[in-house]
């Protein structure tokens, strides 16, 4: 049964599959895992108005987009539901206009598409995903590529339990915030992204009680890179850095460890360890690829895959 997929089963099944239907890995297999819409009702979308209605139905929903689909007023966030998987069919499909909002919920899955939220980042917040308060989400294989508006990715207010993998962040400033809270409650998983000539929050992780950083590709970024903030306990691992002003930082209270890394090119000199890290593999199974190969795997397999959901 699904459901009661390990981590490292549901990996291995991403890896192997055009599945439209996997379940998540790292933090956000956890308690009870983000199988999304896993077993519910599975619906193709190709306009706004069916998106938003199945986005923001009752009960399970695996809503696999065709195409380009244009968000009216540029900058709306369609509300996503709890138990939703929203993703592409093929390489190509793309939510232009608009991002997706999570709020209060629980259980979903984006994977698969390319999103573009613009607007005037003084005077809105608009995020290709915004994930206020909520639990169990997992993000893959996106690629967020949008000039303006304010975050590509924003989670906050306690969301927890989150993945983020596989996707590419690209063309940006304030590139993927998680935090706004006072709590340190917030548990992630971000793994093999690449974050391409971006600027600042690659990303910015404030008051997290377990940040696992591994085998991501960092290049190009002209602010900073892993940033440890607030409270935040980091584990980095094998996170290959090339042209990066400050590839790794960390404020005064956080804890911070990081091995195998590469930092080349003009890049600025990572922080320095910070007591120990939390252990991941006290919390789930995974797949620790070599430093080296990071730069090959992720410009090869990050962003949509034409063999993802068919
Ligand atoms: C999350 O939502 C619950 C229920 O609405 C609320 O009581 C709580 O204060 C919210 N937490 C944050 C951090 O916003």
């Amino acid at each position: 049964m699904r459901l009661a997929a390990t981590a490292a089963v549901a990996h291995l099944a991403s890896l192997a599959s055009a599945a439209c239907d996997d379940v998540a890995d790292g933090f956000a297999s956890l308690y009870g895992g983000t199988t999304g819409g896993l077993s519910g009702i599975e619906v193709v979308v190709n306009n706004l108005e069916n998106l938003r209605t199945y986005a923001s139905a009752e009960g399970p929903h695996i809503i696999k987009v065709e195409g380009t689909i244009t968000v009216d007023l540029a900058g709306k966030e369609l509300e996503v539901a709890s138990d939703k998987t929203i993703i592409g069919v093929g390489d190509s499909a793309h939510i232009e206009n608009g991002g997706f909002g999570i709020h209060g919920v629980s259980n979903v899955i984006i994977r698969n598409l390319r999103i573009t939220n613009p607007g005037d980042p003084d005077e809105s917040d608009h995020d290709c995903i915004q994930a206020d308060n909520s639990t169990n989400i997992w993000i893959d294989h996106c690629l967020f590529d949008d000039p303006s508006g304010d975050g590509l990715v924003d989670l906050r207010k306690d969301a927890t339990l989150f993945t983020v993998s596989n996707t590419i962040f690209r063309n940006h400033d304030k590139t993927f915030g998680i935090g706004w809270t006072e709590n340190v409650v917030a548990e992630g998983t971000i793994h093999h992204n690449w974050f391409d000539g971006t600027h600042q929050r690659n990303p910015s992780a404030d008051n997290l009680l377990h940040a696992h950083l591994y085998n991501n590709y960092v290049t190009g970024v002209t602010g900073y890179g892993h940033y440890a903030r607030g409270s935040t306990d980091a584990r980095i691992e094998n996170v290959y850095f090339v042209d990066t002003a400050d590839p790794i930082t960390a404020d005064e209270d956080a804890t911070l460890t990081s091995t195998g890394i590469i930092v080349e090119g003009d890049s600025g000199e990572p922080a320095a360890d910070q007591g120990e890290a939390f252990s991941p593999s006290d919390f789930y199974d995974y797949k620790l690829d070599a430093t080296e190969d990071v730069p090959s795997i992720v410009e090869g397999s990050a962003g949509p895959q034409a063999g993802i959901c068919s």
